[in-house]
């Protein structure tokens, strides 16, 4: 159930822009502000997926912690994996805003960020500090004008730098025509 605190928090963030909406509930977060319930172990929510053991089969998608800020304050949420990204080789600014919008009725939203991150590198550094323990899958993004053959071999280099151990899982994000060009759809021929 919701609290009033939640209630009255919900309302004040629907108010907002939406990107800055995201811009502060991942700053609550870090403030220490988000729940602190921990993984859920119950045996009936035990998941196994792709060979991986989850605790349970409710994970946090890519594109809220893009830049993998706020890692600590998700491993206390209860999610049974956070997969962060979409990251690139370089950063990149994503496309002009706007560039979230809410569908209100649908309770839905649509967005074509185009991959606005940090870049590979220093995700790749909060990654290797990250708590230990939980499930964190990597979310690779294509580059402004490149695609996911021109990504992986790059970010794959940023992560062995930082040491492959830290990610259970990699996601390409082999289709990410977020509009404005900046990543637009992967022709097949170009996975490499
Ligand atoms: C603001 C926003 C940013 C997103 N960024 C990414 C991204 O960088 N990479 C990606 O693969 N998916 C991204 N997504 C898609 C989500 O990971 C997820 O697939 C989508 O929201 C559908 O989730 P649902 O099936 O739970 O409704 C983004 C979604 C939103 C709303």
């Amino acid at each position: 159930m919701t609290s009033p605190l939640e209630a009255l928090g919900m309302i004040a963030l629907r108010r907002l822009d939406p990107e800055a909406a995201h811009g502060m509930a991942l700053k609550a977060l870090q403030m220490g502000l988000g729940p602190k319930s921990g993984p859920y172990t119950s045996p009936r929510l035990a998941t196994t997926l792709a060979g991986l053991s989850l605790t349970n089969p409710v994970g946090l998608a890519a594109g809220f912690d893009k830049n993998a800020t706020a890692l600590a304050p998700l491993a206390r949420c209860g999610f049974g994996f956070v997969e962060v990204g979409a990251a690139t080789p370089r950063p990149q600014p994503g496309n002009p805003k706007p560039r979230l919008f809410r569908l209100t009725e649908d309770r839905a939203a649509i967005n074509r960020f185009g991959f606005n991150n940090d870049g590979m590198e220093a995700i790749a550094a909060r990654i290797a500090r990250r708590p230990k323990g939980g499930i964190l899958g990597l979310n690779l993004g294509a580059a402004f004008g490149g695609g996911v053959a021109i990504l992986v071999p790059g970010s794959l280099q940023n992560l062995q730098a930082v040491g492959w151990t830290h990610v259970g899982e990699l996601v390409p994000t082999v289709d990410g025509c977020l509009g404005g060009g900046v990543g637009g759809p992967v022709d097949e021929g170009r996975l490499g």
